[in-house]
């Protein structure tokens, strides 16, 4: 059953244990006015311990993924209202981009449609994306008279090689699905049609996997990326280690259904997690 975050702007529905979350706002393509980014942190919030919660696909309802920030609620009137209102609507937005860069749960943006400007913020916050080859992705805040801010251009850098992030940046023009993922600001396009199926695919590969060395991994990635090798090096043992706090017995399960009852290969697919050691 569909439910609603306080101000509808955000939609989800939880089955087979994959939270799918909308943005809500379709005749405004889904940009994020104050209102939208208050209640996406709502139910970032609400569904980021839930036991039926496995993994998390972020998508939009209508024809857009999001256009972006919201040019009228999100710039102008809260320029309006002074530095104040600027600042707090800055960390409603970077706040929950942020929650979802280091989410507990594996996260996935499953881009259906227009992906524009602050987009690119949730985009690079879910660990995957994937994307319809129909959709466009565009770095429009050149057309409209500003640098692409709000972590834009630092999501253009981390993602694209340099020549590409430049032109992006400065040319304003849009990029289709097949593009984003030749580029790799996506893990992959295919048509609409086939986006939700294969999200639904890949959400269930990390569902049989083990919670806590997915929550390791996903933050590891993110934070070696900014380290030298050998502070990367050490950060891994010590994040290994820290995993063995939360879960101690997964990896030695692992093990034991490879080497002693020989019931699966690590090189081939995940251990049953489920199953309980001999
Ligand atoms: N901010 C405010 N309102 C918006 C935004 C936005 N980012 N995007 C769409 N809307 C509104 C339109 O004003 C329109 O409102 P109305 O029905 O009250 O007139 C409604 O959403 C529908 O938009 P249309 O332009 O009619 O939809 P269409 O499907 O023809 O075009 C497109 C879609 C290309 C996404 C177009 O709406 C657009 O260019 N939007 C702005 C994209 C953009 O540059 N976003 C800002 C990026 S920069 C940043 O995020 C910092």
């Amino acid at each position: 059953m569909t439910e609603y975050s306080s101000n509808q702007t955000v939609s989800y529905d939880v089955v087979d244990g994959i939270a799918w979350v909308n943005f809500n706002r379709p005749d405004k393509r889904n940009c994020m006015s104050p209102t939208l980014n208050r209640d996406m942190m709502e139910v970032l919030h609400l569904l980021e311990f839930r036991d039926d919660v496995g993994v998390l696909v972020l998508s939009g309802e209508g024809t857009a993924w999001s256009a972006g920030m919201d040019l009228k609620e999100y710039f102008r009137e809260t320029e309006s209202k002074g530095l104040g209102a600027t600042r707090q609507a800055q960390r409603e937005s970077y706040g929950w981009w942020r929650r979802l860069r280091w989410y507990q749960k594996p996260t996935i943006a499953m881009v259906n449609g227009w992906c524009f400007g602050g987009g690119y913020g949730p985009l690079f916050g879910c660990d995957l994306a994937f994307a319809a080859e129909e959709a466009q992705f565009g770095l429009s805040e050149i057309n409209w008279g500003i640098l692409p801010g709000g972590g834009a251009t630092k999501v253009a850098v981390e993602l694209l090689p340099f020549r590409k992030a430049m032109y992006h940046a400065m040319m304003g023009e849009n990029v289709d699905g097949r593009t984003a993922a030749e580029w790799g600001l996506v893990n992959e396009a295919l048509p609409l049609a086939q986006l939700k199926d294969r999200v639904t695919a890949v959400a269930k590969v990390l569902q049989a996997k083990n919670p806590v060395a997915l929550k390791a991994t996903k933050d590891a990635v993110r934070r070696v990326s900014v380290m030298s090798y050998d502070d990367a090096e050490d950060y891994l043992i010590r994040a290994q280690e820290a995993a063995n706090s939360y879960d101690n017995h997964g990896r030695k399960e692992g093990i034991r259904q490879f080497i002693d009852e020989k019931s699966y290969k690590p090189g081939l697919g995940a251990y049953d997690k489920d199953k309980a050691s001999g």
